[in-house]
This record gives C-alpha cells, structure tokens and sequence, in this order.
C-alpha cells in the first residue's frame, strides 16, 4: 500500500554480525547448523528526503536513484542489497529516503557483514516508511534481497543477524521457519582472527557444490556427520558445556578442510589456538580466506593467550567477541 509522504519518520536500526559454530556449508545442501550472533554491529539510519529519489552513503560508496528509475547500474555486494531494499520501499511508499550506513563489521571475512548491511538497512528502512518491522518480516525482506543482489544464500547468516542470540538453523522452509532458538547455559566469548585475506561466498559455495558432484558418496557421509555434530553442539551450548562444544568446532573445522575451503593460514591460526588453550577452533563461515574462531579457555588469561597466539601465527587482526548477543534493533531515530 503506497502511504503519504507525510508518513515517513526518520528511524535508526542496528543489527550484530555473526558466527556459525557448526555447519556452514553443509546447510546449504539441507543439514542444519549453528550459529550465533557477537558483538559487532551495523548501523542503519533512513530519512524522508525532500525529493522523490533514494540515496545511500555508506563505507563502500554512495548512490542515488531518482523515483522510477529503478537500481543505478554497477552496484555490487551489500550496497546492490541495501539499494534494492530502499528503492522497493521508497516505491512502496510513495516517497523519497535517504540511507546511511555505518558498519563495525569487517566486509568478506565470514562475518556476516552482507546479512548485516541487509537487516539493519531493511528494519530502519521499513520502520522509516511505515512499515512493520518486527524481526519475522525484516529477516524475510532481508534475504530477498542478498538473494537477489548476492546470488543464493541459506538464510542462516540473515537469521543469526536478525533474531541474535543462539540458533539452530536449517534452510528450505523460509528464513523465520528455519531458525529455532537455543537458551544458553551461559555467555561465551570467543577469539576471532582474520586471515586478511578477503573471499567470495558465492564462489566458495561454487567450489563446495563442485565437490560436492564429483564425490557424492563422501559428500553424503560428511554432510551426516555435519548433522550429528550440530546436534551436539546445540546440547554442549544449552548446557554450557564448552569442551563438547571446543569438541565440536575442530571436528567441524575438519570436515570443512576436508571440502577445501580452509587455507595454509587458516590451518596455521586453528593450530596456533589449539597450542596456545583453546578449546577448539575453526573457519567461519564460507572459507577461501576471511576469519577463524576459537573458543578460549575461561577467564581473561585464556583468551588472551590464545589472541597472542593467533597473532604471532599470522593473524591480520584478532579480537575478543561475545557471542549470542541481542538481534536487529530499530527505533525513532533522533532529530
Ligand atoms: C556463509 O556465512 C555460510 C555458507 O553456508 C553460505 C550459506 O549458508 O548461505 C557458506
């Protein structure tokens, strides 16, 4: 329903990045994952402007649209999505937004900057318009439009950024059906270290289909045990018990090497974890380059330890996150 310029207010909406735990890749052929949001955010902030057109300022770039003229050409990765979203819902309305972006979350490093860019800039623009915008529907048009700017995605990273906290995700019967909420025993921390090397989720999900067509039965075997190792992530996060989960995410780390999306210095920086007290760690997300988590042993001494060995073995960058924060946020934004 188209609604009077006039009905448009000015909103600001956040929403964290995020981790998977257990099962990326894997999801995207029907097994289930985990993952969880930590606790870098982007930030949204859409306003009317006094012409009917769009215009987006962002870390990578800005672009204007007037009123049907539809997307602006050459726009790529997470300022194509966030453009659809706000043309789309400037057409809807009638109206003219303006957009800025802000983000704390690194870009292609398996973080869920894209997802993050996509929720944030979908709460505060449907907010800003009038319309609801409760965690179900900005998920949803979230992750229309990664889909349609970035090629195919499970939804689990749109979710994990969406809804926040911790979850069991399978893909296939939407992205609010798919996500289903774990209560954690307790708050975890975990050591996020990039490998500096940036990567493409669509080409890294190419490579996996690949191999997943040239060896169907391995695939097959290692996509079960993906699922049986979701599982008991899932229970070692309700209970809080981080050796299992530690357990886990090497094991995960594993199989995900073993589908070649890990690389030299990922392995190096999984190793270097593991010397140094870790409980366990992996790649997260696509691979092909991007980040690499470990759980710390408890305490400021274990994460410390395990940061200044992830960076003396090649880290470009290493920090601290909690993990399973608070999901999307919006709210008037101020004059
Ligand atoms: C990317 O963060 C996770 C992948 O499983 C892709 C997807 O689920 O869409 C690699």
């Amino acid at each position: 329903m188209a609604l009077p310029a006039a009905a448009a207010a000015a909103a600001v909406a956040t929403a964290p990045g995020k981790a998977i735990l257990l099962g990326e890749h894997f999801v995207v052929h029907g097994a289930p994952a985990v993952a969880c949001s930590i606790d870098r955010t982007v930030a949204a902030t859409a306003r009317p402007l006094p012409r009917r057109a769009v215009r987006i300022d962002s870390p990578l770039g800005a672009c204007e649209a007037a009123a049907g003229e539809g997307m602006p050409g050459g726009l790529q990765g997470p300022l194509a999505a966030a453009c659809l979203i706000a043309v789309s819902g400037a057409q809807r309305a009638g109206v003219g937004l303006h957009l800025s972006i802000d983000s704390c979350v690194p870009l292609g490093a398996g973080l869920g900057s894209s997802s993050a860019w996509c929720v944030a800039a979908a709460a505060a623009l449907r907010a800003a318009t009038g319309e609801e915008a409760g965690a179900d529907s900005v998920a949803a048009a979230a992750l229309d439009s990664e889909k349609a700017a970035l090629g195919s995605a499970s939804g689990v990273d749109t979710a994990a950024c969406a809804y926040g906290g911790f979850g069991a995700y399978c893909a296939g019967g939407g992205v609010v059906e798919g996500w289903r909420r774990i209560d954690a025993a307790e708050r975890l921390r975990l050591v996020v270290a990039d490998t500096g090397v940036p990567h493409s989720t669509p080409r890294m999900v190419g490579a996996v289909s690949r191999f997943r067509d040239q060896n169907r039965p391995e695939f097959e075997a290692m996509a079960g045990e993906s699922a049986r190792l979701a599982q008991e992530c899932e229970r070692a996060v309700r209970s809080g018990d981080t050796l299992a989960l530690g357990r886990c995410m090497s094991k995960s780390h594993a199989l995900l090497s073993r589908l070649g999306v890990s690389t030299g210095t990922a392995d190096t920086l999984v190793k270097a974890a593991g010397a140094a007290g870790s409980q366990g760690a992996k790649i997260t997300g696509a691979g092909g380059g991007g980040c690499v988590i470990a759980l710390p042993g408890r305490g400021k001494d274990g994460e410390e330890a395990v940061a200044r060995a992830m960076r003396s073995a090649g880290a470009a960058e290493c920090f601290v996150a909690d993990a399973g924060v608070q999901g999307m946020d919006v709210r008037p934004a101020p004059p």
